[in-house]
């Protein structure tokens, strides 16, 4: 089954009409509620709900542009799209969610964006912090720490201390996190470690591998959304996405919402994961 025959999920209040904001997710005070009046996780069966989603939040810049309005308006309203879909995860059962909230690779935009994005994804965490708190997220930063704003870091591991007591979902926030740097920077880590004689080159596997990545406990995702219709990871989560099943929306970021999570979720649940296996099933037998 595609993902167009499923039923479609309750539509969102804040679809109801053409044209409506994707800011709506947020109420009048700009806060998104852990649950949406009328709006229910659909009852996917037992074991078939992503242990680990993550996702690509693309299209934030074109969505503002076709809108008249600059890139960085785009990134303001994916706020409440990211609160919205981090409060429908928690809700339907996913245990880890990893955001792709800025890429190795994103500071080759322009000054003001690079300057923007940093400066809002501080402010994003101080104003987000208590309601992830409260909804039981338990926030984890990912990524390397070369060039990142002191700033955000601090912000970002503010927000890890507060949030370290939580245990419904751990929510990893990549920022400044690049798939091929992650791998790079563990086979160095592991270099130095045989260099140092506390490892033996013979031993190095890929649960060696795994250990020195930046979240060692990261688990491997299991469902990789990406929104915007580009239909490429751009180096996210290299490693721990091997086997993800990957699925794409054309939906900019800011108009994806937590039913098109759901949506999401529920074409996961059909996918058959064979992880390199393979079963005789003789067609008429
Ligand atoms: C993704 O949206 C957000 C970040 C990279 C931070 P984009 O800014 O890439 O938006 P598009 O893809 O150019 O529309
Ligand atoms: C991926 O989107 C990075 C984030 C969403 C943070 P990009 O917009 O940077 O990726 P490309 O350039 O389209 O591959
Ligand atoms: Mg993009």
């Amino acid at each position: 089954m595609t993902a167009d025959q499923l039923p479609a999920p309750a539509p969102a209040a804040s679809r109801a009409g053409a044209g409506a904001d994707p800011a709506d997710a947020a109420g009048p005070d700009g806060r998104v509620p852990l649950h949406r009046p009328g709006l229910e996780p659909p009852a996917l069966a037992a074991g078939t709900v992503p242990g680990h989603v993550a996702c690509v939040m693309d299209g934030n810049g074109r969505w503002a542009n076709a809108r008249g309005l600059p890139r960085t308006e785009g990134h303001r309203v994916g706020e409440a799209t990211m609160m919205d879909v981090i409060a429908g995860a928690v809700e339907i059962g996913v245990e880890e969610l990893s955001v792709y909230a800025f890429s190795t690779e994103n500071w080759r935009r322009s000054p003001a964006e690079v300057r923007f994005l940093m400066g809002f994804t501080r402010t994003v965490l101080r104003a987000q912090t208590d309601d992830l708190l409260e909804w039981g997220v338990r926030v984890r930063w990912v990524g390397r720490e070369p060039r990142l704003w002191k700033s955000v870091l601090s912000e970002v591991r503010r927000s890890e201390r507060i949030t370290a007591g939580n245990e419904r979902m751990v929510l990893n926030m990549c920022l400044n996190y690049g798939g091929r740097a992650e791998i790079a920077d563990a086979a160095r880590a592991i270099a130095l470690d045989v260099e140092a004689g506390r490892l033996k080159a013979s031993a190095v596997n890929d649960k060696t591998v795994q250990r020195y990545l930046y979240a060692p406990t990261m688990r491997d995702v299991d469902l990789f959304i990406r929104t915007g219709g580009e239909q490429r990871t751009s180096n996210f989560l290299m490693w721990s996405s091997a086997y993800a099943e990957l699925y794409f929306s054309d939906l900019p970021w800011p108009e994806f919402d937590r039913t098109e999570l759901w949506r999401a979720c529920q074409a996961y649940a059909h996918r058959d994961r064979r992880f390199g296996g393979a079963v005789d099933a003789v067609a008429g037998q």
